[in-house]
């Protein structure tokens, strides 16, 4: 999509009191990204002028979104004087004559679904949708195709609480529009808010020309609460899965898989019921079993799971990673780690096996330490590798040993158990059975 002359403006300023969270509403994650961030995102694609309004946690939400975009203009609501989406609106300053403002609480927008407002022409272009439970909305008055005003729940009649069409709360204002009225609202209602609703009936009683635009909930959602975030994560994780499903990726019960955002597949991979995919993980040619966890790992040419877990900054090739092993910070190439691991800042080379209950003891209470083992190892079950540790190519750890740090050369066997005892009836003794 091209960059339009509009400028955008995300209303983010709110204190979102229904989430009933320590957390500024617009930082609430969908699939790995805070709300507004995805709205950035979006705008981005239509927009070269791009201001957000914050208040409540505004440090928060200007550091948070600082690490995504540097290009977005940041102002400061005085909530305390003017509260309410018009007050929101009150100190923006926007370089186009057309003015596209989103609310911060409306994740699932995309660039696509914001077209019917880039190409309609009019004073006002507003955004309704019909919902059978339209709880939380503002109601749309239309009479005689005409749209009146927008009215809030909280200060709705009966009659009025009973209209089904609602403000989906996008609008493509004209430049003068805004100028004219945002001074003049007022917060003469149940909230003691400036609405920036209001501008409609102004508009309206004056004869600008107001264009509803329908849009679909599946975009323009707004999330109050934590029921809406669950909702809305919903909506964005089949949009994910569907774009990978449709890229090649086999899923068998794909509801029951969350992929963040900014996780790729490449080649043939298959991802299994009740997995976990997140950050910027990379999967090429790869099978995730089921419940398996991927943290911002890279997998290729490799199975992992059923119930594996693989944290951060883990690099897996051409390797089988079994269940219940966890792999942390470390590189595996050509490896077998098929049970009851853990991995943790290690390099393990091809042809390497690793034997169920192998821990790399990588932490000594302060600092952590690396382990690393060369090619064709055989490391035997239940041992510890107390690290900084060095196993060269071609040695033999036998199973139940504790190998201490330093370099173990290749070729070596080692073995350290205590010697085994054999004391002759002990069972049927102690016991008191025959034989
Ligand atoms: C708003 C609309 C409602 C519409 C709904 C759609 C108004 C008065 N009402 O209601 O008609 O149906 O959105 O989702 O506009 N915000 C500020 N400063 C404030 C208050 C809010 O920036 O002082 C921001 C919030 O951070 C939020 C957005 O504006 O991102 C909307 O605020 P919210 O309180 O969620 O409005 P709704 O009650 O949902
Ligand atoms: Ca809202």
């Amino acid at each position: 999509m091209k960059k339009e002359n509009i400028s955008i403006v995300i209303l983010a300023a709110g204190k979102g009191s229904r989430m009933k969270s320590l957390k500024a509403k617009v930082l609430h994650n969908i699939s790995g990204k805070p709300m507004l961030y995805h709205i950035i995102r979006e705008s981005h694609k239509i927009s070269d002028d791009i201001t957000v309004v914050v208040a409540h946690q505004k440090d928060a939400v200007i550091q948070e979104i600082g690490k995504h975009f540097n290009d977005i203009t940041f102002v400061v609501q005085d909530t305390q004087n003017f509260p309410g989406t018009g007050g929101a609106m009150m100190q923006v300053e926007a370089k186009y004559d057309k003015i596209l403002v989103l609310n911060g609480d409306m994740p699932l927008i995309t660039a696509d679904a914001l077209k019917g407002f880039l190409e309609l022409k009019a004073d006002i272009i507003m955004s309704i949708f019909d919902l059978k439970n339209p709880n939380g909305y503002g109601r749309v008055i239309i009479r005689n195709n005409h749209v009146e005003y927008i009215v809030e729940q909280k200060d709705a009649d009966d009659a009025e609480l009973n209209v089904t069409t609602v403000n989906a709360g996008v609008y493509a204002f004209s430049k003068v529009i805004l100028e004219q009225y945002i001074p003049d609202l007022s917060n003469d209602n149940a909230q003691q808010e400036y609405y920036l609703t209001d501008i409609i009936a102004m508009a309206n009683e004056e004869e600008s020309s107001i264009v509803p635009l329908l849009v679909d909930e599946k975009q323009f959602k707004g999330v109050n609460s934590k029921k809406d975030l669950a909702d809305a994560e919903e909506i964005m994780q089949n949009r994910i899965r569907t774009k990978w499903m449709n890229a090649g990726v086999s899923m068998q019960l794909p509801s029951t898989i969350y992929i963040e955002e900014d996780v790729v597949f490449e080649g043939e991979c298959e991802v299994q019921n009740g997995c976990r995919i997140t950050g910027k993980s990379r999967i090429i040619n790869s099978q995730i079993k089921a419940g398996s966890v991927v943290e911002e790992s890279f997998i290729k040419n490799s199975n992992c799971g059923p119930m594996a877990h693989l944290r951060p900054l883990s690099h897996i090739e051409d390797t089988h990673i079994g269940n219940f092993v966890e792999v942390k910070k470390s590189t595996l190439k050509g490896v077998k780690a098929g049970h009851l691991s853990y991995l943790g800042d290690a390099e393990i080379n091809e042809g390497t096996n690793i034997g169920a209950g192998t821990i790399t003891c990588n932490y000594d209470g302060i600092n952590k330490y690396k382990t690393v083992i060369g090619k064709n190892v055989f490391i035997g079950s239940d041992s510890q590798l107390i690290a900084p540790i060095t196993i060269k190519n071609d040695v033999m750890i036998a199973a139940g040993t504790t190998v201490t740090s330093g370099e173990i050369a290749g070729g070596n066997l080692v073995i350290s158990r205590t010697k085994t005892r054999f004391i002759k009836d002990f069972y049927y003794n102690f016991f008191k059975k025959s034989k």
